[in-house]
């Protein structure tokens, strides 16, 4: 991927005003050059000034019936920083009206009065989709169940670039749920659109779904799957670690069989190469001791802080800004 760098580019580039983000597969290169393009911009202007007025007078609803703090805070301050306000549903949908019966569509077509974009983390696939189609300002999936969770998958992508300076010839390892999780579903798809390598670590249970392995295999790429973090290590350029999703589980004796089976630690650590990045998308409950943080490879807060960036430059295109 080459950065956008001219006018013609940004502007080719610049098919987002108005419009919802509700998958990864709205994206191709081209447009994740120009979002990256306006990430770097957005990190200048926090690095140099603090902040814009580029949103002064728009307003972002941000919608969360599920936990979250990246997402949820990184949007927020998103806004805050381009001069824009928030009205946040995020400390408890409980304290809405939700509590009372209202249902999304009808909370969607309330807020909508208020504000110029909403942002919707939801436990059901398919809801970010079903909110759009009810509103008239651009909506903004934060999460839709186990379903997909682009904004991660684009900020996931941009520290991959920034850390290594490319996203070709690329060896990728995803290590854990990759049957729930919902930010190596988005990040996968998005990785179609390059030539990498793929490598799925997982428990039989949690295998990456079929259809997204189907598309993996459509787009001709080379892909594995194993159990064993060992048969990846050596090779990765990028192990991106992810959580096993409690909240998922139906049967939790299923969850306690499979919590627990991998953690990368130190020793892990020094069988990888010296350039590769260790990635998470966050919050980790046990799956990368502490004790790899100090590591220069640990890559998974300064991807945190990639996230506002990546917003920014989302918040301000679907504005058109
Ligand atoms: N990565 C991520 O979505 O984190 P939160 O659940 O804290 O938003």
């Amino acid at each position: 991927m080459i950065l956008a760098s001219t006018n013609e580019t940004v502007e080719a580039g610049n098919g987002f005003n108005h419009k919802d983000i509700i998958s990864v597969s709205q994206f191709n290169t081209k447009n994740l050059d120009y979002i990256f393009h306006r990430a770097c911009e957005m990190r200048d202007v926090v690095e140099q000034d603090g902040c814009s007025d580029l949103l002064k007078g728009k307003v972002l609803a941000c919608l969360f019936y599920e936990p979250s703090t990246r997402t949820s805070a990184s949007f927020i301050a998103a806004m805050d920083r381009l001069g824009g306000r928030v009205i946040p549903i995020t400390q408890g949908v409980q304290f809405s009206s939700v509590s009372k019966g209202e249902s999304l569509a009808d909370t969607i077509r309330t807020l909508e009065q208020y504000a110029d974009v909403i942002v919707l983390r939801h436990p059901e696939i398919g809801s970010a989709q079903l909110a759009a189609d009810y509103a008239d300002v651009p909506v903004i999936n934060a999460g839709d169940g186990a379903g997909e969770h682009p904004t991660q998958a684009l900020l996931d992508l941009f520290t991959i670039y920034e850390e290594l300076g490319t996203l070709e010839n690329l060896k990728i390892s995803m290590v854990g749920d990759l049957r729930n999780g919902r930010t190596v579903h988005s990040l996968t798809k998005l990785l179609t659109l390059y030539k990498v390598n793929l490598r799925f670590v997982s428990p039989e249970i949690l295998r990456m779904p079929l259809t997204i392995m189907n598309e993996v295999i459509d787009a001709g790429i080379n892909v594995r799957e194993t159990h064993d973090v060992a048969d990846v290590i050596k090779n990765a350029d990028v192990l991106y670690v992810t959580r096993v999703q409690k909240e998922r589980f139906t049967d939790l004796s299923q969850y306690e069989e499979v919590k627990g089976h991998y953690e990368i630690t130190p020793e892990i650590m020094s069988q990888a190469k010296e350039k590769m990045i260790i990635m998470h998308p966050l919050p980790r409950v046990g799956e990368i001791h502490d004790s790899v943080d100090s590591d220069p490879r640990a890559a998974y807060f300064r991807q945190v802080k990639n996230g506002m960036y990546i917003r920014m430059a989302l918040l301000a295109a679907v504005l058109g800004k």
